[in-house]
């Protein structure tokens, strides 16, 4: 589906490539409550690399000398992607960006009129001509010049044109429009990419901030009006309401505008994970492209249609940004639906005792109840004739915590042998998914934990955690799902769910 032929008419200025200048180590780091340290920082810009972005706002090395570091750091790795730095119009701030190395000086100042009176305490004379100042001095130092007026949308419109104006002239190399306080509205950002293209001439870039939940769609329209670069975080994580979100905005753009942003969509899903463990930020669940359910099916009608053919309610297949596409099982589910849920929790059961499964939970359906997961998991549990079809349980994990260390005990049953293992770390979940790795290893050999996702909902006394775990063994990588009311107990499930389906593959074998 796009609306390529709708929308490349007269009226929109669309361009035929957009850059992804991601800001998620900038202003993606001064969400409320997160700080990341440079290893980790050096860790999501390599993957922003991978993924195809343009440029990487570093951070903003006026700040501290350990935000000057890790912006040398990432400048130093010699990635595909530019490294970019912030800096206010101020001598001192663009040194310190070009002394860390940087391809790009990201210079900028308020321009409205409660930023110069009430934050900047300057005249607009004065901030036009620190503005130019700053851009040729910035230039000067043979760097990329990108200027931004912050908080341009509330900005006086003949002052803000001006501004930029003199900026091109002074030698920015590209313009930022900042919705600083996220209150423009799509017409109105269409229209500012356009009359600040036209004024100047230069590359045009829009920075959306979602105050009002218009970032994705502000940005969009930007594009719209002719901007070919736009501001973007992973998980649209940011100041306050966050940012307009990568993710959305490339999948937004390519799947119906046909515009192509350079980005490895399949990597899309891991990088979000990446950063939502990082950063500590968990990604809601109904999140466009990258939430957890944004690919799940539960409502039979829907189940049913997405059987006979995805199209039906998926507007592009989940693999394509990386995802699984999950079935959650009801009334209108069949037994293979049934058998494949079961699998990736570690129950191999076959086919006849799918249909005794499948056969409780229409019951359950048909008096009206609401089948979950974790009631699926106990159908299964309370039926003593199934109890043996998990080859890998685990039975009980213990964690303790001693100062800065957390130590984790974990007992399994293997084919019925009980096993123990153990492991440390500095939470629980990392320690309990070394206590269970350390007994997968005695098991199988040496498995990779590719990836790790806990759900942990508001209300845990009446919802399980949830986990999901990508374990690679031996070249094969499987899926493995957890619930527990404990978080680490439901990954360390999820770990036992994938190596359940190892054991069955190797025949049973134990080593
Ligand atoms: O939101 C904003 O105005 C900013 C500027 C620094 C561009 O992040
Ligand atoms: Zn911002």
């Amino acid at each position: 589906m796009s609306w390529k032929d709708v929308v490349r008419g007269e009226y929109l200025s669309l361009p035929e490539r957009v850059q992804v200048f991601d800001t998620t180590l900038r202003d993606g780091e001064q969400t409320p409550g997160v700080s990341l340290r440079r290893d980790e920082k050096v860790a999501i810009a390599g993957s922003l690399a991978e993924l195809g972005v343009a440029v990487i706002e570093a951070g903003y090395p006026a700040v501290s000398k350990g935000e000057f570091e890790s912006v040398r750091e990432v400048s130093r790795l010699g990635l595909g992607s530019k490294v970019c730095a912030l800096a206010r119009c101020d001598r001192r701030d663009i040194d310190q960006a070009v002394d860390a190395g940087v391809d790009w000086v990201h210079v900028f100042i308020a321009t409205s009129e409660i930023h110069m009176t009430h934050k900047l305490k300057m005249t607009p004379e004065q901030v036009y001509q620190t503005a130019i100042e700053s851009v040729e001095y910035a230039r000067s130092r043979g760097v990329g010049v990108h200027f931004s007026c912050e908080d341009a949308t509330r900005s006086e419109r003949s002052f803000l044109l001006k501004v930029y104006k003199g900026a091109a002239e002074a030698g920015a190399h590209s313009l930022d429009i900042p919705d600083t306080v996220g209150v423009a509205i799509p017409l109105v950002m269409r229209e500012l990419a356009r009359s600040v293209k036209a004024a100047t001439g230069l590359p045009v870039a829009v920075h959306c901030h979602d105050d009002m939940g218009l970032a994705t769609a502000n940005t969009i329209a930007g594009v719209e009006g002719g901007a070919e670069i736009v501001h973007v975080t992973i998980n649209g994580i940011g100041e306050r309401a966050g940012n307009a979100s990568l993710e959305e905005v490339v999948v937004a753009l390519k799947y119906l505008y046909g515009i192509d942003c350079g980005i490895d969509l399949k990597k899309l899903a891991s990088v979000s994970r990446m950063v939502a463990n990082l950063t500590g930020m968990q990604v809601q669940k109904n999140k466009a492209i990258v939430g957890d359910h944004a690919f799940s099916h539960e409502s039979g009608i829907h189940v049913h249609g997405i059987i006979n053919n995805p199209y039906t309610y998926e507007p592009i297949m989940p693999e394509v940004v990386g995802k699984r596409r999950k079935i959650v099982i009801g009334k209108h589910s069949g037994t293979h639906a049934v058998l494949e849920v079961l699998k990736q929790h570690g129950f191999e059961l076959n086919f006849e005792e799918g249909k005794r499964v499948l056969s409780k939970v229409k019951d359950y359906a048909d008096r009206g109840l609401r089948l979950t997961e974790h009631l699926l998991l106990r159908l299964v549990r309370d039926d003593p004739r199934l109890i043996s079809t998990q080859p890998f349980e685990v039975v009980s994990l213990t964690v303790e915590v001693d100062n800065d260390e957390v130590f984790s005990e974990v007992e399994v049953l293997v084919r019925g042998e009980s096993m123990r293992g153990s492991g440390k770390g500095k939470s629980s979940i990392l320690a309990s998914i070394e206590a269970i790795s350390s007994v997968i290893s005695k098991v199988l050999g040496p498995i990779e934990v590719v990836e790790y996702s806990i759900y942990v909902p508001p209300n845990p006394d009446r919802y399980p955690a949830e986990a999901e775990a990508l374990v690679k063994f031996n070249g094969v990588t499987l899926v493995g799902r957890g619930l527990a009311h404990d978080p680490s107990l439901a990954i360390a499930m999820a770990i036992g769910g994938a190596v359940s389906q190892a054991l069955t593959e190797k025949g049973g074998e134990v080593t």
